[in-house]
């Protein structure tokens, strides 16, 4: 898969997309990742790329010309792939839509920075918006290496274990169940017997349950859209008795 990323600040890019299982991707092929700085496709002496915002107030915008240059210079125009705006105005980025990009064989990432790019930009070159969250960052920088990381570790053969993203917290609509690892007695703090039991039955239908529970503690909100079996819809029907009768005793 290749990404374009277009930038002021290409590289606040590198310590990240440099090191672990980004870095493995790249060196074999399997992101490619491009970083192209807006200011280089300014064509005036002092390469602005910003200015007042038309009708006062406080805060610059970034210019389109530079902007359009760089994205029709690098991919052509119109560009042929999804060209996204990283954006508290866009739409949440969920797991859904990590998913979705991965299918991409190529995208483009473009970072904002100050109060936002112009409103052109938006309407005649961006295809998608994506927030990341409902937080208002200085710039798109982050976001978009959120987003490259999220895509780059769903491609196929970008992680040691092809089934990990199935596990994910996430992937199935629930978060995951806990991890342990060695030593098994740790201050005292004891490993659970099931995950030393060697029983793989048992181990599945705890990690199930602690999965579920997790999610119906943090976010009760992932569960009221989960698949879930009567079995499971049961045990947390007894898990809400059990808290009601808890906050009447309280
Ligand atoms: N740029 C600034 N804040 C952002 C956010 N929350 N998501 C995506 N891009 C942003």
């Amino acid at each position: 898969m290749r990404f374009d990323i277009f930038t002021l600040f290409p590289e606040v890019f590198h310590p990240y997309i440099d090191v672990s299982i980004i870095a493995r991707a790249r060196e074999r092929g399997l992101a490619e990742i491009y970083l192209h700085n807006i200011r280089d496709w300014t064509t005036d002496k002092h390469h602005v790329v910003d200015d007042e915002p038309y009708g006062g107030g406080g805060g610059m915008v970034m210019k389109p010309e530079p902007i359009f240059k760089a994205v029709e210079g690098v991919l052509g125009s119109p560009p042929t792939c999804p060209v996204i705006l990283l954006t508290p105005q866009g739409r949440p980025f969920t797991q859904a839509v990590a998913r979705e990009l991965a299918q991409q064989p190529h995208l483009a990432l473009l970072c904002g920075r100050y109060e936002g790019v112009d409103e052109r930009v938006r309407q005649h070159l961006v295809t998608d918006e994506i927030s990341i969250g409902d937080y208002v960052l200085t710039g798109g920088e982050l976001a978009a290496m959120v987003v490259l990381d999220a895509v780059t570790r769903l491609l196929p053969g970008v992680l040691g274990d092809p089934d990990a993203p199935a596990k994910d917290s996430h992937a199935a609509g629930l978060l995951e169940h806990p991890h342990y690892t060695r030593p098994p007695v740790f201050r005292g703090w004891e490993v659970p017997e099931v995950l030393r039991s060697g029983d793989h039955g048992r181990i599945a239908r705890w990690r199930r349950e602690q999965s579920l529970r997790r999610t119906w503690e943090r976010r009760p909100d992932l569960l009221a859209k989960a698949e879930l079996t009567p079995e499971e819809q049961e045990l947390i029907a007894r898990w809400e008795a059990e808290r009601q009768r808890e906050a009447r005793e309280a």
